[in-house]
């Protein structure tokens, strides 16, 4: 077990990547806090049965109340903060959409949540971080900026924003022992998915995979565990992609 006792925050964590995320590391001994807009109940259970404890919560990313309340109940829980993965996000159900028919609201929604309230998960973590010595932020991303994807450009830049988050985060943190790194999945057999009308505008090439076969959220939880444990400890500002060489740069 790498992070035996280790105290682990997943946003996002009710459903497809975050549950699996949540899961894991119970299996590798970490207290679990499960927070997402939707109920974490079943994600609860799943912990659970995997032997782990948990601690599941309502949490609004974009709202900066929950986000703090978030924090705190944690301390009061497990008595302080090891580490948070930040991946809530607006991705499944999404429309793939011509440029010119991408609803503003939306695009605002998307940045709201990808964006800022990754920014106010990482801040309201920050004082407990720096009180206890150090930390490891997670900041879920994902390859998809690399090459570009037609149809969700929201989604897309936001996901661009993440990786520039994560380097300017990881330049003022690091003096405080607080790591902040990337995970990039590629395109993963979620559950979730960004539906592509008659109309979404088509990509004119696409390379395949290395490894050609479907990526599973089992594919990412191995480098979340590692980025949380002590063996990244030297490791700050990067990203990691997880993608069976499909983007590769
Ligand atoms: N599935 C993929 O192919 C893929 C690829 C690359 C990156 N990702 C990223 O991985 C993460 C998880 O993806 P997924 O496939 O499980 O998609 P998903 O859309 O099912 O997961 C997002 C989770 O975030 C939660 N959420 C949304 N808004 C929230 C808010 N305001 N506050 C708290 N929680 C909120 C949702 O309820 C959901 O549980 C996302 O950040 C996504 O962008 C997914």
């Amino acid at each position: 077990m790498q992070l035996q006792d280790k105290v682990v925050i997943v946003t996002g964590a009710a459903t497809h990547i975050g549950q699996a995320y949540a899961v894991r590391l119970a299996q590798e001994g970490a207290k679990v806090v499960a927070c997402d807009i939707l109920d974490c109940g079943t994600t609860a259970e799943m912990v659970m049965e995997a032997g782990g404890e948990v601690l599941p919560l309502i949490t609004d990313v974009t709202k900066e109340e929950d986000t703090l309340k978030m924090a705190r109940q944690t301390v009061e829980r497990f008595g302080r903060i090891d580490c948070i993965v930040n991946n809530a996000g607006i991705f499944d159900g999404l429309t793939a959409r011509p440029m010119m028919d991408v609803d503003m609201a939306e695009w605002d929604r998307v940045y709201e949540v990808n964006v800022k309230g990754m920014f106010l998960c990482c801040r309201a973590v920050f004082p407990y971080m720096k009180e206890q010595g150090g930390g490891k932020i997670i900041n879920i991303g994902s390859g998809i900026w690399l090459q570009g994807m037609p149809g969700v450009p929201h989604y897309v830049s936001s996901k661009a924003a993440v990786m520039g988050l994560t380097r300017t985060l990881a330049k003022e943190l690091g003096q405080f022992n607080i790591n902040v790194n990337t995970l990039a999945p590629g395109g993963t057999d979620s559950g979730a998915k960004i539906d592509r009308g008659d109309d979404a505008p088509v990509s004119p090439t696409r390379a395949g995979r290395s490894i050609p076969r479907t990526e599973t959220p089992d594919d990412l939880t191995g480098t979340m565990v590692f980025l949380a444990s002590t063996d990244s400890d030297f490791i700050t500002g990067q990203m990691i992609t997880i993608n069976g060489g499909d983007a590769l740069y």
